[in-house]
């Protein structure tokens, strides 16, 4: 079977992951959280991520962003971010929508948003005509496959304890952030100072299923709250408990955040000499961005599906899932050179 570099949610489940549904699968458990495997998996994360963590699950990241920001913002209140974020091009508004926040997108060449770029965003404060920036939200790993460094995180933290500003970070993928930066989960959000995490499951092997952090007590209370008024709070909570807790035992995580990101720097390393390729980005988490000759495009999404990054220039995105191998990627590069042949 031809595997997609479209995205790592093309792939299935992880083994292990179904593994732990079909293990939970027996008997009654009681619904919404109050069993007693959602508790255990709770104070997981409070094990991963430090003692202040309070754990939400919820169906997906987009709900897990959005919430992020409804809990933490008043709605004259807005949200600095990169103009790349997913919150802002992929999202279809629903920050606007749900959380009735204003977007503040700043240009952000690699993925990532600087400290001196927000410090310039954070203009009229207290003036009533103008919507009052109040959290900067960043991607870890970014959407163009970038990493912020840990001292990035750290400046961005402390400019925005030293700003009154609260700090968010869209994890999606931030397995693969923690792996990479050789930190641990605690690290990398409690110690620095993070507010809340939006933290990934379905691009890393699960069913479905991401999860809210939130490191400010206060905060807490009105999570609970909000995810319920967002039909965000899963009944059967017992089945996302269970793939999260796989997720941890015996670091899986770690395991498929090093072959994906390994996949990915081999393909970047044998397309390197083909002079019609450009690689646009350091490859340093699961996707490899190119520029590519547009007449490649159709027959080789034919037989490996992906995305187009940017139409205007043809550039694409080629993403790993847990479950590519270097034989697909080898397959992927001898289409490309058949095609380098033909041209
Ligand atoms: C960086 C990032 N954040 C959030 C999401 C949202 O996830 P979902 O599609 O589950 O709403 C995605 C999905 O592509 C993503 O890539």
């Amino acid at each position: 079977m031809v595997k997609s570099l479209g995205s790592d949610n093309h792939s299935g489940i992880h083994p292990k992951i179904l593994e732990s549904l079909t293990k939970v699968n027996y008997g009654h458990s009681p619904s919404y959280g109050t069993d007693d495997l959602t508790q255990e998996v709770r104070a997981l994360f409070k094990n991963q991520f430090g003692p202040s963590a309070e754990t939400f699950f919820v169906f997906n990241g987009t709900a897990a962003n959005v919430l992020s920001i409804k809990t933490f913002l008043k709605s004259y209140e807005s949200v600095i971010c990169s103009a790349d974020s997913h919150l802002n091009l992929d999202e279809c508004g629903a920050p606007e929508a749900i959380a009735g926040c204003k977007l503040l997108p700043l240009p952000s060449p690699e993925g990532k948003i600087t400290v001196d770029q927000c410090r310039e965003a954070l203009i009229r404060g207290g003036d009533q005509h103008y919507s009052q920036a109040r959290m900067i939200s960043i991607t870890q790993p970014t959407e163009l496959g970038t990493l912020y460094t840990y001292e990035e995180m750290k400046s961005l933290a402390v400019f925005c304890k030293e700003n009154h500003l609260y700090f968010h970070i869209d994890g999606a993928r931030f397995i693969l952030a923690a792996a990479q930066l050789n930190k641990s989960f605690k690290e990398l959000t409690e110690d620095i100072g993070v507010d809340v995490l939006s933290f990934g499951g379905t691009k890393n092997g699960l069913l479905f299923g991401e999860a809210v952090i939130v490191f400010n007590k206060e905060k807490t209370k009105d999570l609970k709250f909000f995810r319920k008024q967002c039909l965000q709070l899963p009944s059967k909570m017992r089945f996302l408990s269970a793939q999260f807790k796989a997720l941890f035992t015996n670091e899986l995580w770690k395991e498929i955040s090093m072959k994906e990101c390994s996949m990915a720097l081999y393909l970047a390393e044998k397309i390197n000499s083909i002079k019609e390729l450009e690689i646009l980005y350091n490859v340093q988490v699961n996707s490899v961005f190119v520029k590519l000759p547009k007449a490649w495009v159709k027959p080789l999404r034919e037989s490996h599906f992906f995305y187009i990054w940017n139409e205007n220039d043809w550039s694409a995105r080629w993403m790993m899932s847990f479950d590519i191998e270097k034989n697909d990627i080898d397959q992927f590069v001898d289409k490309i050179l058949e095609l380098k042949g033909g041209a």
